[in-house]
């Protein structure tokens, strides 16, 4: 049975620090349209925590970088490099990734997107706040270009093959997880879970 076609319920361990005022999620002075139709990959980064990976994936490789976060002060903190450093191919907004990306971004606009160690929220009473699920692969399927790629990855081995099935229920075929991690940065949630000696999993989905 194909899993529920629900927006996710958003919930933020940060919220309560960061006021209930509306999120504005538009970047002043920024074209996202115009770069998003420069000759660089379109990257989209959902849930990068301090922003440490992304800075590393932004020096190795300078495409276009779309990034969505909840968490302040990793906003900040990446914000702060990308102003520092006069980036002006790196977005980043603030806020619930899912209506984030509904609002900001043109269908068939992106090339990759990576969403590294979202929180696996294990509780199953908890699982409608995940943010992997039919309602969310129809959007970022919608917001890939044609041959675009989805790279998720987990060190929660339920997380990951629950994911895994509801992949391959979307897509209609049997995927394995990847054995390469393709560029895919150590990130602070990954070193956390192998000082747990936990497995980490890939899995790799194109459009
Ligand atoms: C477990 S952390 C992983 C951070 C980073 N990717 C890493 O691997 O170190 C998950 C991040 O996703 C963010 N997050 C969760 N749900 C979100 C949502 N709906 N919209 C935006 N960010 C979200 C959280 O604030 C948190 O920083």
């Amino acid at each position: 049975m194909m899993s529920e076609l629900k927006k996710p319920k958003f919930y933020s361990n940060h919220r309560h620090r960061q006021g209930k005022k509306k999120e504005e999620h538009l970047e002043s002075g920024n074209n996202l349209r115009e770069i998003l139709q420069n000759k660089k990959l379109n990257i989209l980064d959902i849930g990068f925590g301090t922003g440490t990976s992304t800075k590393q994936l932004y020096r190795n490789k300078k495409d276009n970088y779309i990034c969505v976060e909840s968490y302040l002060q990793g906003i900040n903190n990446l914000k702060k490099y990308r102003d520092k450093n006069k980036i002006d191919n790196m977005f980043v907004y603030h806020g619930d990734a899912v209506e984030i990306i509904s609002e900001v971004l043109p269908d068939n606009s992106i090339d990759e997107i990576l969403i590294y160690f979202p929180d696996p929220w294990p509780k199953s009473k908890h699982h409608k706040r995940r943010l992997i699920n039919v309602y969310t692969l129809n959007l970022l399927f919608k917001k890939l270009k044609k041959g675009g790629l989805l790279h998720f990855a987990t060190d929660h081995i339920i997380y990951a093959y629950n994911t895994k099935n509801l992949f391959e229920e979307f897509i209609g075929k049997k995927i394995l997880f990847n054995s390469n991690r393709r560029n895919r940065p150590i990130t602070n949630y990954e070193k956390r879970g192998l000082r747990r000696n936990n497995f980490v999993f890939d899995l790799i989905v194109k459009k």
